[in-house]
């Protein structure tokens, strides 16, 4: 037999002396060749020490602890563990439990989404979605093109299928169209954009450069995959129609009666609204886009869990997701609120920051010169943690920024919270 530490056919040696520590086992020389370029980046080395638990963090995404429908789910687990059904502890269909889909059938009308069950896939939450998403259609060099800054865990989806990406620059308005028109013109293979409270810059795409875009991709024949975790999570201001919506429109099958088809590929979750634990999304597209997509989740995990997802259904239906999006929205105001006014009082002049009409997070820039992954060292220890907005950059830059969060803390940890960034930050621009 070879030993396990044994120099393999086609691997370095072996170089550890002890088992476990500091080896090179055979695996590693036979990574297949994208795992090369998968790095743990600094800025996640530093993001592990926001968990500790003396640590103020507006790093995470987290919904407030308080809003957690704990009692709900415990009496939907009940009812579920007494029903004689067997139903969500057997295996199930790939494409997702039906009365959960139809369920978000009849949500999304509420919202202007007007599709059948056929064309949703429940996933193991819009995670998994953007990366069922990037191994349908990524060949290695295929050019995404994304807003900058956009949501990390799609850097990290789309650079694992070794995508490329075509940033375009945000204002207060969302993705700016001038330089989206000249990108779209590049060819990339689709367009990830976040229209509402994006993920990390808290901005909303204007109604205005919404039908832009349609237009736009719709002219070039390129498809958008829009990530819409945080839309009903409005504190200010309407809502403006999900770009599926607007594209339907275009495509001439908003109505609901002709089948669903078009350019865009939606996506939602319960992550935001429930529980993230639950790992319940969805992906809304075309039938033949939902085939494909259901072959590539097969083979990830045959099906998101059938307990959660009966748990979720049983949890949603009747109205409460829509009370509790009720409650979350109260909540959540309230806290941007307290964070805009606690940013007002301590951040130093110089310094800017988003003002987001909904969802979890706001965008604080320092001037230049500022390095906010080398300020996250000197914030956490004044026990308080961001998340340095490099990390949401592609292809470089942004680093005087940093994303914060705001529904996680209750008004007076963020008020202290920020008052030691402040400190830090001014601090900063004296040295
Ligand atoms: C923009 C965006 N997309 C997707 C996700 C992933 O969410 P989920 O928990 O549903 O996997 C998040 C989570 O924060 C997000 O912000």
């Amino acid at each position: 037999m070879v030993p396990i530490l044994a120099p393999g056919p086609a691997g370095p040696a072996a170089t550890g002396t002890a088992p476990g520590v500091n080896v090179t086992t055979p695996w590693e020389a036979r990574f297949a060749q994208r795992i090369h370029g998968m790095t743990s980046s600094i800025i996640r080395e530093l993001l592990k020490l926001t968990e500790a638990p003396d640590v103020i963090s507006f790093a995470g995404g987290l919904p407030a602890s308080s809003l957690l429908p704990r009692n709900e789910i415990g009496e939907a687990v009940r009812r579920i563990v007494e029903s004689p059904s067997e139903g969500a502890f057997q295996y199930g269909v790939t494409e997702g439990y039906l009365p959960l889909r139809e369920l978000f059938v009849r949500h999304m009308a509420r919202y202007g989404i007007r599709v059948g069950p056929e064309n949703v896939l429940v996933t193991s939450g819009s995670q998994q979605a953007l990366d069922l998403i990037a191994r349908l259609f990524i060949n290695p060099g295929d050019r995404i093109l994304t807003e900058e800054p956009t949501y990390l865990g799609a850097i990290q989806a789309f650079s694992a299928q070794q995508g490329d990406f075509l940033p375009v620059p945000t204002d207060d308005d969302g993705l700016r169209i001038e330089p989206l028109e000249e990108k779209v013109r590049a060819g990339p293979k689709f367009l990830y954009v976040l229209p509402n409270f994006q993920n990390p810059g808290g901005t909303t795409l204007s109604l205005a450069r919404r039908r832009r875009l349609i237009e736009l991709a719709n002219h070039y024949g390129t498809p958008i995959v829009e990530d819409d975790p945080y839309g009903q999570l409005r504190y200010e201001g309407e809502h403006i129609p999900p770009l599926v919506t607007l594209d339907a429109e275009f495509h001439g099958c908003a109505s609901g009666e002709r089948a669903f088809t078009g350019n865009v590929i939606y996506l939602s979750t319960l992550s935001k609204t429930l529980a993230p634990g639950l790992r319940i999304g969805w992906v809304v597209a075309p039938r033949s886009i939902v085939q494909k997509l259901v072959q590539i989740k097969q083979a990830a995990d045959l099906h998101t869990s059938t307990f959660c997802q009966h748990v979720a259904h049983e949890v949603a239906r009747d109205g409460f997701l829509d009370r509790h999006v009720k409650r979350l929205r109260a909540v959540y105001g309230v806290r941007r609120d307290a964070m805009l006014e606690a940013l007002a009082r301590h951040f130093p002049p110089g310094t800017r920051w988003t003002r987001p009409q909904g969802g979890l997070f706001l965008w604080a820039s320092a001037p230049k010169g500022i390095d906010t992954a080398e300020l996250l060292k000197d914030a956490l220890a004044e026990k308080v943690a961001f998340v340095p907005g490099a990390a949401f950059f592609p292809e470089g830059g942004g680093g005087e920024s940093m994303r914060l969060n705001f529904s996680y803390a209750p008004p007076e940890v963020i008020e202290e919270g920020i008052r030691r960034l402040g400190l830090v930050l001014s601090r900063a621009l004296k040295g």
